[in-house]
């Protein structure tokens, strides 16, 4: 479903069961990282839609035949630590041979802003389809910030998964930085004066690392 210009709602029913799971406060982090890693999954499917084809020609056990095979970038997974790390394994199922860079950013609790306290990316970042992961986009300052340090590191393509997003944080992030494309499975009401989405699932990297 797409929700706004370059913001896709991925809403299979396999997803939205999914996220109903990861949403109760009942969900121990034994189960809530297995459904954000499933989750990453499902939504790099959806995210990798475009990527370019070439075609190829392979030898069945009955004959040759034309085939199409990825011919594009190669891919570079983008974690914001920390609950961005929940993702990665999911999205390497799909995709084994893409690097991996880590931004690590942290909310100010007070001015919720973005503070950034780690950045090791591969060295090739410009030449990648890069997908930035993070499970919540509540203002949108710690991916706008992300997308920030990757553009100023030459990333053409980025893409941006985040299970669940606030309204708010769309629109910071497609304000910021108009090209990056964004996938999530679900658009939540509002956020609250602490700065969590509502519903939403509470504190992700806590919920994940079992710090609650
Ligand atoms: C959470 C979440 C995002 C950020 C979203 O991280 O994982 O990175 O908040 O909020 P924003 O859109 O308002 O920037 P947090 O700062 O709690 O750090 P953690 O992952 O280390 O727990
Ligand atoms: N970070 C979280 O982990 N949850 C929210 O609801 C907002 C920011």
């Amino acid at each position: 479903m797409q929700y706004a210009p370059n913001v896709t709602v991925v809403d299979h029913p396999l997803v939205q069961h999914k996220l109903s799971v990861l949403r109760d406060v009942r969900t121990g982090p034994k189960e809530f990282r297995e459904l954000v890693s499933e989750l990453a999954m499902l939504m790099a499917y959806e995210a990798t839609r475009e990527f370019q084809l070439a075609e190829s020609t392979v030898m069945t056990p009955i004959c040759e035949t034309t085939t199409k095979v990825l011919a594009g970038k190669k891919v570079a997974i983008v974690p914001i630590l920390r609950a961005g790390l929940g993702m990665v394994d999911g999205i390497l199922s799909l995709i084994p041979a893409a690097k991996i860079g880590h931004i690590g950013l942290y909310r100010d609790p007070e001015t919720l802003q973005p503070v950034e306290y780690y950045c090791k990316l591969p060295e090739d970042i410009g030449e990648r389809d890069i997908m930035i992961v993070d499970p919540m986009l509540a203002t949108g300052g710690s991916a706008a910030a992300a997308i920030e340090f990757l553009r100023a590191r030459g990333a053409k393509s980025v893409r941006l998964l985040s299970i669940i997003a606030a309204p708010e944080g769309i629109a910071a992030v497609t304000k910021a930085d108009p090209d990056v494309r964004v996938y999530v499975c679900a658009v939540d009401s509002h956020l609250n004066d602490h700065g969590y989405i509502v519903p939403g699932l509470g504190d992700a990297g806590d919920r994940l690392f079992g710090t609650l």
